[in-house]
């Protein structure tokens, strides 16, 4: 028997860089015990080969390329074209990116079943198709133009996509499919890049935008190489705590749009319900007040909405007094604290601090700071913030209030949502009487106090 001669490289875990030997850090990203051997034995098969490509490519002016045809593919799915920047564009190749059992799976047949005038095919590598079909009859949407294949060998799926010429393909996921141009086993970084490199050029040259699903790593990267997300022109990440019910959709990485959109989902027992309106489901229904809870009116992107943050303030148990939070940047917490105790003179130093932003919800906005500090001196005081107040403002390092960016829209989103008050920044430039809302205007920390608790 003739022996084959097994040809190997050595890739990057981290980069995906190539080496002809090994070596314990790699010479490009610096990272340790990242470089592993893979077979690599590449034969002449090209899977999607240019010659089936249906136009010629040649070079032209910027004017005369014209984009006319280029209509965006409304998904029904309003929160994902948001995200998206109004739609999928045609031959857009996107990756989805989220921690096991969030949704994504999920989200994509969901999508792919919804897309009511489309023909879509949803490959998956993961599930057997009567998986699929109960996860479909769950999602009570089975009369669609929805294929399922479950393939993970690219040429089987670009045969079968030939036959069925579907508008949209999702592939669940990019780790379980297997090129026979290159030997290694699926999800190695080879392996990644050559099917990604393959489900590319099949988008680009025919038209077809591709969804990939990714796993991720430990550290909530997508796994496999970086190179995988400068490959793709969008990159989703679909975030939430897994205990929580609400899951957000970010883009990471957008050709197509904004990155700030953020798409809100709620999971119920058959699939994911859209949340249109976010600041109705973040504020907590109660019917007493309590101490240390306050409202913050931030903007995700374009969309304001208001959100109850609690905080719990109390005298430390052990030596060290402990600081924690979640859905807010711990150092931010801490600095807000410093600035507390030595702008302001409140001895919070040797308190229990803790924070929390319900619904799960992680916010970005700086403009959070006033309601963090509000809810802090609340639960410190212990005397309830009075019902139907809401703020918007950063805290500087002085204990300055800063002015939040889109002002007019977080007032509004108030106003809509029946508050009385809004706490703002003095330097925020608003219009006077365009509310109906009282404005309040302040600027320090300091003052926000005395007319809150004095
Ligand atoms: P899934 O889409 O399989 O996650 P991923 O593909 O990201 O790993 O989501 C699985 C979770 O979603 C599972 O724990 C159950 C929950 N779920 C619902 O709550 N309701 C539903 O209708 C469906 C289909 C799933
Ligand atoms: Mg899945």
């Amino acid at each position: 028997m003739a022996k084959t001669k097994v040809k190997t490289a050595y890739f990057c875990q981290s980069c995906g860089s190539q080496h002809p030997k090994w070596q314990g850090q790699c010479s490009a990203c610096k990272e340790w015990n990242t470089v592993v051997e893979e077979v690599i034995q590449k034969e002449e098969v090209k899977v999607w080969s240019k010659k089936e490509s249906k136009h010629k490519v040649k070079a032209l002016k910027v004017a005369d390329i014209s984009i006319e045809n280029e209509v965006r593919i409304q998904t029904q799915n309003t929160e994902l074209d948001r995200v998206l920047g109004g739609g999928i564009v045609p031959g857009a190749i996107i990756l989805l990116g989220g921690e096991p059992g969030i949704g994504k799976s999920t989200l994509m047949l969901q999508l792919a079943l919804g897309m009511k005038g489309y023909k879509t095919l949803y490959v998956s590598g993961e599930e057997s198709d009567k998986q699929i079909k109960m996860r479909a009859e769950r999602l009570g949407e089975e009369d669609s133009d929805c294929y399922i294949l479950t393939e993970t060998e690219t040429q089987n799926i670009f045969n079968h996509i030939k036959s069925i010429e579907p508008d949209l393909v999702v592939i669940d996921s990019i780790q379980t499919l297997h090129t026979q141009a290159i030997d290694s086993s699926p999800g190695s970084i080879s392996q990644i890049r050559e099917t990604a490199a393959e489900l590319l050029r099949f988008a680009k040259e025919t038209d077809t935008p591709v969804i990939l699903i990714g796993h991720i790593t430990k550290d909530g990267n997508i796994a496999g190489p970086k190179i995988l997300e400068h490959m793709v022109d969008v990159v989703l990440q679909f975030e939430g705590d897994r205990n929580h019910v609400y899951r957000i959709l970010r883009a990471q990485k957008n050709r197509f749009g904004s990155t700030a959109e953020l798409g809100i989902y709620e999971m119920v027992s058959h699939g994911l319900r859209e949340v249109h309106n976010p600041s109705e489901i973040l504020i907590s229904q109660k019917d007493e007040v309590l101490s240390g809870t306050a409202i913050s009116a931030t903007v995700e992107g374009m969309r304001p909405m208001l959100i109850e943050i609690q905080a719990l303030v109390s005298s430390a148990v052990y030596g060290t007094p402990q600081r924690s939070a979640t859905g807010f940047d711990l150092r931010r917490l801490s600095m807000l604290l410093a600035v507390l105790e030595k702008r302001c003179g409140f001895n919070l130093g040797a308190k229990d601090v803790f924070l929390n932003i319900t619904g799960g919800i992680k916010v970005d906005d700086p403009s959070i700071d006033l309601a963090v500090v509000a809810s802090i001196l609340s639960s410190n005081e212990d005397c309830a913030i009075a019902d139907k107040i809401c703020f918007a403002g950063e805290v500087g390092l002085s204990g300055e209030i800063r002015p939040a960016t889109r002002i007019d829209q977080r007032i509004l989103e108030a106003e809509k949502l029946g508050f009385d008050q809004i706490f703002i920044s003095r330097y925020n430039k608003v219009e006077k009487g365009k509310f109906a809302i009282k404005i309040m205007e302040f600027g320090t920390v300091e003052e926000v106090y005395q007319t809150l608790f004095n």
